[in-house]
């Protein structure tokens, strides 16, 4: 299809990815800011957790994977919603499908840098994020005046899937994972943990419980949202309301081929439909 002709009628989807269920934190959004985009949110829950991925095996499978559904879907953007994801690939993806729009998700140190009064961060996220080089360059370029601790845990993504599967969270397992993100330190103590996991904002809620004191945990949905509805240049208020009603219904796909009924609920619940393909 022609680029003139995508722009007259471009009812082409949104493609959404994300290893499990943490990318709904984002796509919930991208529904405030889009409503009338079609979106098609791939669950590569083959591969989860992708936490623990050595960096090639993970790498190569996002393109071979991304490139599959950019084949069957042609997406007219591809939000990758998930930071172990694109801080390992994200480079790697544009210049394989240099065509194609990009949005990423990255640890939001950027603004916790800006916001935090105390100057003492912590980042939380899977190991793999935060062992990222691309981790390491957005705290040297923006919260060199921060002490900014990183703390990788191995747990916290498939907690939050048995979360939502309606599992009790034991607090001590909890503070187990999330301890490490407080820090007292000369008279200072850490204001702000940042969600870098777009599994963890659904816990957020259950850290505040268990929390040893308050921070503001900082959940970067909303803003990747407002930066994919910028690139995409949609201007959702003025696009006629009935075109959602003439496409088919956002659409989960799960690369395991098979969805358990508590997920398939879930995922009714963000108004997807389960789908072969
Ligand atoms: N939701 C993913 C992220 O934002 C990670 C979950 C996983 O380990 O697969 O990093």
């Amino acid at each position: 299809m022609s680029k003139a002709t995508h722009e007259m009628s471009d009812r082409r989807p949104i493609l959404i990815l994300d290893s499990g269920v943490g990318g709904l934190t984002v796509l919930r959004e991208v529904r405030f800011k889009l409503p009338f985009e079609r979106l098609v949110y791939v669950i590569d829950d083959a591969g989860f957790p992708y936490g623990n991925w050595e960096e090639e095996p993970l790498k190569q499978r996002l393109v071979d994977l991304v490139g599959a559904f950019i084949e069957r879907h042609d997406p007219k953007a591809i939000l990758i919603a998930c930071n172990t994801a694109f801080t390992l690939a994200g480079e790697a993806l544009r210049s394989a499908f240099p065509d194609r729009t990009f949005v990423g998700t990255v640890p939001a140190i950027k603004p916790a840098a800006a916001r935090t009064r105390s100057g003492l961060i912590s980042v939380l996220a899977t190991p793999g994020t935060v062992q990222r080089a691309y981790t390491r360059d957005l705290i040297a370029a923006h919260a060199r005046d921060c002490h900014v601790r990183l703390v990788g845990s191995d747990q916290l993504a498939e907690m939050t899937e048995a979360h939502l599967r309606g599992d009790n969270l034991d607090d001590t397992d909890l503070l187990r994972e999330i301890g490490g993100c407080f820090l007292e330190e000369g008279g200072r103590r850490t204001d702000i943990v940042v969600l870098a996991c777009t599994h963890y904002p659904f816990l957020a809620n259950r850290f505040r419980e268990v929390a040893p004191w308050p921070v503001d945990w900082l959940d970067p949905a909303e803003a990747i949202a407002r930066q994919l509805a910028r690139v995409t240049q949609q201007r959702a208020e003025i696009r006629d309301a009935s075109a959602k009603g003439e496409s088919r219904p956002d659409r989960a796909i799960l690369t395991s081929g098979c969805c358990a009924p508590v997920t398939e609920r879930l995922l009714n619940g963000f108004g997807l439909a389960v789908c072969a393909d």
